[in-house]
C-alpha cells in the first residue's frame, strides 16, 4: 500500500513540473513562444524603386522589378500587373510589354492572353529591398 501512494505521489510531481515546464514555453531559435503559438511575422521592409531598371546579370534572366509591387495583387481572379504591361496596355502606360514568350503555352501555341506558365509573375520576378546582403555573395554574371 506504502509503495502504492509513494508512486502516484511521484507521479503527481512529475507531471506538475511537466506542464509547468511546457506552458512557461521552452526558448529555442522562434523565441519562448508556445509551441502553438504563430512565429514571429518578418518585419516588413521597404520596397525601392530603381531608376532606369536593374541590370541582368545573364542574358535570359527575368528582369528585376524596379518598381514597388506592394499593392498588387495576383490571384485566381485577377492578376493587376498586367493593367500595365499587357499588349493592350503597355504603351499608354509607358511600360516594357511582357515578353513574346509570356504569351505561349508549354505545346507552342500562342494565346491572346499571358499563358498559365508565366501568370505567376513573382515567380519569376523579384521586387527590390535596400538590404544589405547577409553573406557575401561574389557572383559575377556572364553577359
Ligand atoms: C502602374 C503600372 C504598372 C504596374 C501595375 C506594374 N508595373 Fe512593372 N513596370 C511599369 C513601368 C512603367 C516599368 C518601367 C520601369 C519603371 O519606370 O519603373 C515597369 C518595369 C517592370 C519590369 C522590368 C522590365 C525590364 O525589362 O527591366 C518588370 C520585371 C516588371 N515591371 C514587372 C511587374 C510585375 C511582376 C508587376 C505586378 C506584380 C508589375 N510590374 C506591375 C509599370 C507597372
Ligand atoms: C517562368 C518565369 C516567368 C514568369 C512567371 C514571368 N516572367 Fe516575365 N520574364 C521572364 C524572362 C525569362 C524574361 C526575359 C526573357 C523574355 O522576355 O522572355 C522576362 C521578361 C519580362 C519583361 C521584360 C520584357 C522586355 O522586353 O524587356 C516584363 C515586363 C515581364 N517579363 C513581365 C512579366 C509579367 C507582368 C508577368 C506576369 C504576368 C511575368 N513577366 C511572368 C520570366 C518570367
Amino acid at each position: 500500500m506504502k509503495k502504492v501512494i509513494v508512486t502516484l505521489l511521484v507521479a503527481m510531481v512529475t507531471l506538475m513540473f511537466t506542464t509547468a515546464a511546457f506552458s512557461t514555453g521552452v526558448a529555442s531559435l522562434r523565441g519562448d513562444k508556445e509551441l502553438t503559438a504563430p512565429a514571429d511575422e518578418n518585419p516588413m521592409r521597404k520596397q525601392v524603386i530603381t531608376q532606369g531598371g536593374v541590370e541582368r546579370s545573364y542574358k535570359i534572366q527575368p528582369p528585376m522589378i524596379p518598381h514597388k509591387i506592394d499593392k498588387e495583387t495576383i490571384n485566381l481572379k485577377t492578376n493587376t500587373c498586367m493593367k500595365c504591361h499587357s499588349e493592350k496596355t503597355f504603351e499608354e502606360k509607358k511600360a516594357p510589354k511582357a515578353g513574346d514568350s509570356h504569351y505561349v503555352t508549354r505545346d507552342g501555341k500562342v494565346l491572346e492572353t499571358v499563358s498559365s506558365r508565366r501568370y505567376f509573375c513573382n515567380q519569376c520576378h523579384a521586387p527590390q529591398l535596400d538590404a544589405s546582403p547577409i553573406v557575401e555573395n561574389k557572383f559575377e554574371g556572364a553577359k
